[in-house]
Order: structure tokens, then C-alpha cells, then sequence
């Protein structure tokens, strides 16, 4: 795309918000240009804390399926829309409902932590949900409850390793971030010694085994900021250094892996966030009978953090 076409379509795009009463949402990994225009950029908990709160008529959701049916359940006077209709989590695709249906039946009593990256009747399945940025607080606030936790395995064990019991976890995880390994990092340490390693805990065992931190994005972004060090190894998807790189100019930023892409938050493009602004469509809904059994979920999760 040319530098006209892309100034264009910025033109367009904000006239439209403004006469659509539009917010643009967009997580870190998103394009870069798309995080340029948004009106938002952050994690999944800022994000849906933002989709909670805003007063925008429309939310235009630059993100993944499941990032905007929890706006669609949190907001359901709004319209949710997603620039690009087949953009979604290959982890949430992991756990459905029936399945999670039966385990349940399997552990009476137990409570289900459900990672935000799920479907809507997954969620409608659950007691609670959390993040990465909160996963720690929200099973602590269950006390010494059992607890499964679906879908990511590898968040669930690095979470009972933080609050030192075992937790039953669903053998889901994201593939952009498991494929990811330990060579990785001591490559990478072998070729940056001086930096610091900061990775999701999306990823495997043996990937956060070896870091320095292990955050959220919003977390990595926040630490890398407050650091005294001045370069860093990214164990997370592409997209969070452009945030890195805007915020922290100076610091050197280089990628665990030039495998850390996820093809689905590479969906959008600011032709797809123009074009549904003026169909407003792709539109994201959840039917009432599925928000009702999981706004609890999502609510108990915003009230812990809040
Ligand atoms: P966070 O932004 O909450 O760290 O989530 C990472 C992720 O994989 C979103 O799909
Ligand atoms: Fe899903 Fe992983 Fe992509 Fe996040 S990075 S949307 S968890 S596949």
C-alpha cells in the first residue's frame, strides 16, 4: 500500500469514528499501523476493562474473536465489531463447552478458571475468568477451592508454581507461544549476554524457567520501562515491540524467536477497520442465553482486579 492510500484510509477512518461514535480497541500484537490509529492499545484485562467502561456506541475490536465477544458480553447495548470475521484463537478452539461440561461432571466441586482466551459458552461453563496479567489473584481469591484451569496449560502450571499447589489444568496451549523452546534462549542469551529475558506465560515450562520475568504484555511493557537494563530479549508475539520501541527508545529490544508471530492478529489492516466502520460488520453477538450464564464469570474477574 502506498503512502497515499494509507493516509487516505486514516482520513476515512477517523471521520468515521467520529460519526459512527466509535472507540478502536487494539491489543499489542497488532500491525503497527493499526495500533497507530487506535484509540486504545493494551492487554486483554486493560482492554476488556475499556470495552466495560467505555461510552463509544461502537467498539471496533482490533484484536481476536474471543477479545470481542467478551466486549459483546460486557456491553451488550454496543456494536462489537471485528475488522476481520475469521480472526480467531486457535488455544480457545482448544476447550468446548460439552467437553468442559463432562470434566466437570468427572471433579464435583471443583471451580473452573477460565482464561479469557475461550469461547462465550466456555465462559458461561465457568466461575471466573482472568488473564495473564491477573491469573495469580484470581485463583488465590478462590481460596483452597479445587480449581481446573482451562484452557492454557502452560499459564495453569506456571500459576501453581507461583502459589506453590497443584492446579488441574486443561491441555490447551497457544501455538504462537509453544513453539517457542529452551535453545531458544540460551541462543539467544549466548548471542545478547547483557540482556535481560522477558517472557509471556503462554509459554512452555522451559521457556519461563529460564527467564528473567514473566508477564502479561502489559507487564513485559511496564517492566522493560523500569528497568535499569537497557536490552532485552521479547519472548512473546511480534507485535508487543512496537509498543516496546515507542515507549522505551533508547533500549535495545530483540525477538525470543522470528517464530513469536500469530497469523490471526495479523488479520486486520486499516482497509478491514474502515470497511467495518462503514458496514459496521463483521459484527460479533452472543445470544442472551449464553452472556446471562457468562457475564458472572467475566464480572467476578473485573472485581477482583478492579
Ligand atoms: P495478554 O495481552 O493478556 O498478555 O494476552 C496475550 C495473548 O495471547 C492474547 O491473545
Ligand atoms: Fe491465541 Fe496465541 Fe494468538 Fe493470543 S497469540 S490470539 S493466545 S494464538
Amino acid at each position: 500500500m502506498n503512502n497515499e492510500h494509507r493516509n487516505q484510509l486514516i482520513v476515512e477512518i477517523n471521520s468515521l469514528r467520529k460519526e459512527k461514535n466509535a472507540i478502536i480497541l487494539a491489543h499489542y500484537y497488532q500491525p503497527a499501523e493499526i495500533q497507530d490509529i487506535a484509540d486504545f492499545v493494551g492487554d486483554s484485562l486493560q482492554l476488556s476493562q475499556k470495552a466495560a467502561a467505555t461510552e463509544a456506541e461502537v467498539i471496533v475490536f482490533c484484536g481476536v474473536h474471543f477479545m470481542a465477544e467478551s466486549a459483546a458480553i460486557l456491553s451488550p447495548d454496543k456494536i462489537v465489531l471485528l475488522p476481520e470475521a475469521s480472526a480467531g484463537c486457535p488455544m480457545a478452539d482448544m476447550v468446548d463447552a460439552g467437553d468442559l461440561r463432562k470434566e466437570k461432571a468427572n471433579l464435583p466441586g471443583v471451580k473452573v478458571v477460565c482464561y479469557v482466551n475461550s469461547s462465550a459458552e466456555v465462559k458461561a461453563e465457568s466461575d471466573i475468568c482472568c488473564t495473564s496479567s491477573n491469573a495469580e489473584k484470581v485463583v488465590n481469591s478462590l481460596g483452597d477451592e479445587d480449581i481446573l484451569f482451562v484452557p492454557d496449560a502452560n499459564l495453569g502450571g506456571y500459576i501453581a508454581g507461583k502459589i506453590k499447589r497443584p492446579l488441574k489444568v486443561w491441555p490447551g496451549f497457544c501455538p504462537t507461544h509453544h513453539r517457542l523452546n529452551k535453545e531458544d534462549v540460551l541462543k539467544s542469551r549466548r548471542e545478547y549476554p547483557n540482556a535481560e529475558v522477558l517472557v509471556h506465560p503462554e509459554c512452555r515450562e522451559e521457556v519461563w524457567q529460564e527467564a528473567d520475568y514473566v508477564g502479561s504484555t502489559a507487564g513485559i511493557i511496564k517492566y522493560a520501562e523500569n528497568s535499569a537494563g537497557q536490552e532485552f530479549i521479547i519472548g512473546t508475539e511480534c507485535g508487543i515491540l512496537h509498543e516496546l520501541q515507542k515507549k522505551c527508545p533508547d533500549k535495545k529490544f530483540y525477538l525470543l524467536s522470528d517464530q513469536a508471530i500469530c497469523p490471526n492478529m495479523k488479520k486486520s489492516s486499516l482497509q478491514k477497520v474502515r470497511d467495518c466502520l462503514v458496514n459496521l460488520s463483521p459484527r460479533v453477538t452472543v445470544s442472551q442465553e449464553i452472556r446471562e450464564k457468562a457475564i458472572g464469570a467475566l464480572e467476578r474477574m473485573l472485581a477482583v482486579t478492579s
